[in-house]
């Protein structure tokens, strides 16, 4: 009973688990050149770290029993040698170690010997600390990336106490009695430490917005999709990558295909964006019934040949300019379904199914219907990255038309079809591909800047491979 019950619930989690759109994987290269910012954190943190009291009963011989707290006792100077980062598959995490760290501190000292009550200030360094660090990633309820301590152990060579003020001539000479004292408790107070930064991080991480307005339209879920998976020489995180209508928040019809980003170890990271993330904007747009234009004369290019009018129109439809003659025209253009891309080997492809509706306007501002067209077409482009910068080149593959309703007869849509076919091209030419040869810029963050990216478009997904330059 029980294993098939299993089976099921396998199944049915497994049926409802989402493919992530979006993959981010960081590489080993990435990881080695994060971690001299992950230093800087550290450094930082602990310069502001407080150790707790210590305190404890010494015997000293002859004098017998003495007790002593050392109070305040703060980190004045802290040089972090070079840390070692990993991958840690065992955990899903990183494992960090830190060795041979030396660290100056100062506090103050007390001492209770029967009723004789003394104190002063220490000067304290404590030599050869090492400290190994585990922690382990994971995915919280609302898709954060979060992070927990799984393992941390401190070690610490040596330590030089030096009494000043008060009588504390008398046990400076002892200080070798305590010192394994003093080192325990050191080495207990420093996991403490650690945790509460990985806490802190935790916490930053809990915070982040995981869902992004792109604009007034469109919202942008970066959420995990499932735990990160960590290998000896990756990490990598899936995420949702689905644009959604910010009004409506529906769904698509269509669903993400899983995929595979190859490791690009070059690279300090690879971004895979899939085919679905693109049209899920798409969706979006259609949705908002946005994928909708009306054009007039005045929006017609100046060097094509055939205007919006009914004699110019002639050309195409005889009947029209004895019908309406001399009257200018408008179009109402309308996607019919959602434009779908389609990514494959080096190529993106874009099918269009769009519908065309004619207006001859009346010399009183009626607008007189005249005829709709079926218009399907389908583009092909290519994309890389230059100088920092995305260029591409799209071509139209094919349209084709179809008359569906007429108010003015019948006519051939065989000559509208040859000129869209020569006309179109042109179009393309001066305005979008005047664009993509010219290249839109990166985007750029607050902080930090693409650097030697590589665009490679594959079966389902194009994959962006870079290093980062970060600044702070
Ligand atoms: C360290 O302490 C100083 C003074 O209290 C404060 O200004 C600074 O922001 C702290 N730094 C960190 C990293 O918490
Ligand atoms: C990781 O786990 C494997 C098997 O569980 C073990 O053999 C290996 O020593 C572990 N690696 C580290 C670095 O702890
Ligand atoms: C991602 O976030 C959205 C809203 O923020 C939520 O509806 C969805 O369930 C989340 N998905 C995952 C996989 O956490
Ligand atoms: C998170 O998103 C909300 C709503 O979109 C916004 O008001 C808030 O400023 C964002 N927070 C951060 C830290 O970006
Ligand atoms: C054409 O459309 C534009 C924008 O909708 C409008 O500003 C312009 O007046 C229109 N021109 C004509 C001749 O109707
Ligand atoms: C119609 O368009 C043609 C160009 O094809 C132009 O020469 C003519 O003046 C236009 N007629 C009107 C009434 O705008
Ligand atoms: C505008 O003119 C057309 C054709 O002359 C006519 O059929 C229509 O009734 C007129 N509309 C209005 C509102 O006057
Ligand atoms: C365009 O599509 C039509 C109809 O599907 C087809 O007959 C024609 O051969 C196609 N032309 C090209 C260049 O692919």
């Amino acid at each position: 009973m029980l294993p098939s019950v299993v089976v099921l619930l396998m199944f049915i989690s497994g049926t409802c688990a989402e493919n992530p759109a979006i993959q981010f994987v960081l590489t080993n290269k990435g990881l080695q050149k994060g971690k001299h910012r992950v230093t800087d954190w550290i450094q930082q943190h602990l310069e502001n770290v407080t150790l707790p009291d210590i305190s404890s009963d010494i015997h000293i011989p002859i004098l017998g029993n003495i007790h002593y707290t050392l109070t305040d006792i703060s980190i004045t100077k802290c040089d972090l040698p070079e840390p070692s980062v990993e991958f840690y598959p065992n955990v899903t995490g990183f494992k960090t170690s830190i060795s041979g760290l030396s660290v100056a501190l100062t506090g103050e000292w007390e001492t209770h010997y029967h009723i004789i009550h003394d104190g002063g200030s220490l000067d304290m360094a404590v030599f050869d600390l090492n400290v190994i660090s585990a922690v382990e990633l994971g995915k919280d309820a609302g898709g954060h990336l979060s992070v927990s301590s799984i393992s941390c152990d401190a070690q610490v060579g040596d330590v030089d106490v030096r009494f000043h003020g008060g009588d504390s001539w008398i046990f400076q000479p002892f200080v070798k009695y305590f010192k394994r004292q003093i080192i325990g408790k050191i080495q207990k107070s420093i996991c403490p430490s650690v945790e509460e930064m990985i806490v802190t991080l935790e916490s930053h991480l809990q915070a982040m917005n995981v869902s992004f307005d792109v604009n007034q339209l469109l919202s942008l879920d970066l959420n995990l999709t499932s735990v990160p998976v960590v290998d000896a020489t990756s990490l990598n995180l899936g995420l949702k990558g689905e644009f959604y209508n910010i009004r409506t928040h529906s769904e698509p019809p269509f669903k993400p295909k899983s995929f595979t980003l190859p490791e690009q170890q070059g690279y300090m990271m690879s971004v895979g964006l899939s085919e679905f993330t693109l049209n899920s904007a798409s969706y979006g747009y259609y949705s908002a019934g946005l994928l909708q234009v009306d054009i007039n004369d005045s929006m017609i290019p100046p060097y094509c040949p055939v205007h919006l009018n009914t004699t110019s129109m002639g050309r195409y439809i005889p009947q029209l300019p004895k019908l309406f003659p001399g009257l200018p025209m408008s179009l109402k253009v309308y996607a019919r379904q959602v434009p779908v891309f389609f990514f494959q080997s080096d190529v993106v492809k874009l099918g269009l199914q769009g519908s065309v509706k004619a207006f001859a306007i009346q010399r009183n501002g009626t607008q007189t219907p005249l005829l709709t067209l079926d218009v399907d077409s389908g583009f092909s482009g290519k994309m890389w990255i230059i100088d920092g910068r995305l260029k591409g080149m799209v071509k139209m593959d094919n349209v084709t038309l179809k008359l569906v309703a007429s108010e003015v007869g019948s006519f051939s849509t065989d000559t509208m079809e040859k000129d869209l076919r020569l006309g179109l091209p042109v179009v393309l030419a001066k305005t979008v591909n005047k664009v993509l040869a010219q290249g839109l810029v990166l985007p750029r963050f607050k902080q930090a800047q693409l650097v030697n990216s590589v665009l490679k478009v594959k079966e389902g997904f194009m994959a962006v491979s870079s290093d980062v330059e970060v600044y702070f």
